[in-house]
């Protein structure tokens, strides 16, 4: 595909903490161009406060409710030519997968448990994860979290054993195609 050929929808990276949405994200905004919009940071700014202090101060509830709120408003704004990435438990709602659908190229980046908890073991701002047994609480999650994941993609990538470039490429070419099907 000529990366210069502008795709006429977002762009939307789902899939577990640690699987590479933030890092394939940049490198899919240097490629196309189109601006990064990364949900979790948006919100941050949004509140004034890390995402860890509104899980503390706040509750999980309230943190799902600017998680849909900032959804719809992307949703609802230009330009509709973003590449976004989604905090892991944005699928966690109907109604943010319905949103999710409609937004543009859905892409689910997945990778094993083992290998998630690894990338993720340092990280001390995943509120979810300042478990006693992490690697158990990231088991849970995805096997509750996979059937959501796989509803609401349109495509699925296994990161484990690529690089970031590797995947941007495979998703341009995926994205390309779907976009120029006009049945979709
Ligand atoms: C969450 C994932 C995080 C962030 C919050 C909750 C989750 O985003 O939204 O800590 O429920 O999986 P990342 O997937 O970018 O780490």
């Amino acid at each position: 595909m000529n990366e210069n050929d502008i795709l006429p929808l977002n762009i939307v990276l789902i899939g577990f903490m640690g699987s590479g949405k933030t890092t394939v994200g940049r490198e899919l905004h240097h490629r196309l161009g189109y601006p990064l919009v990364d949900m979790d940071q948006m919100i941050e700014q949004r509140v004034g406060k890390s995402i860890t202090a509104i899980f503390a101060e706040q509750g999980e509830a309230t943190f799902r409710e600017m998680e849909t709120a900032m959804l719809l408003e992307l949703a609802l704004s230009d330009p509709q030519q973003r590449i976004i990435s989604t905090g892991g438990g944005v699928v966690g709602s109907e109604e943010n997968r319905e949103i999710l659908k409609r937004m543009g190229y859905v892409v689910w980046l997945d990778a094993p448990v083992k290998v998630i908890a690894e990338r993720t073991a340092k990280s001390r701002s995943r509120p979810l994860l300042l478990d006693e047994n992490p690697e158990e609480k990231i088991r849970d999650l995805m096997a509750k979290r996979q059937p959501l994941y796989q509803e609401t993609a349109h495509l699925k990538l296994d990161t484990a054993g690529l690089d970031s470039k590797e995947l941007a490429t495979g998703i341009l070419e995926c994205a390309s195609y779907f976009f120029s099907q006009p049945e979709r």
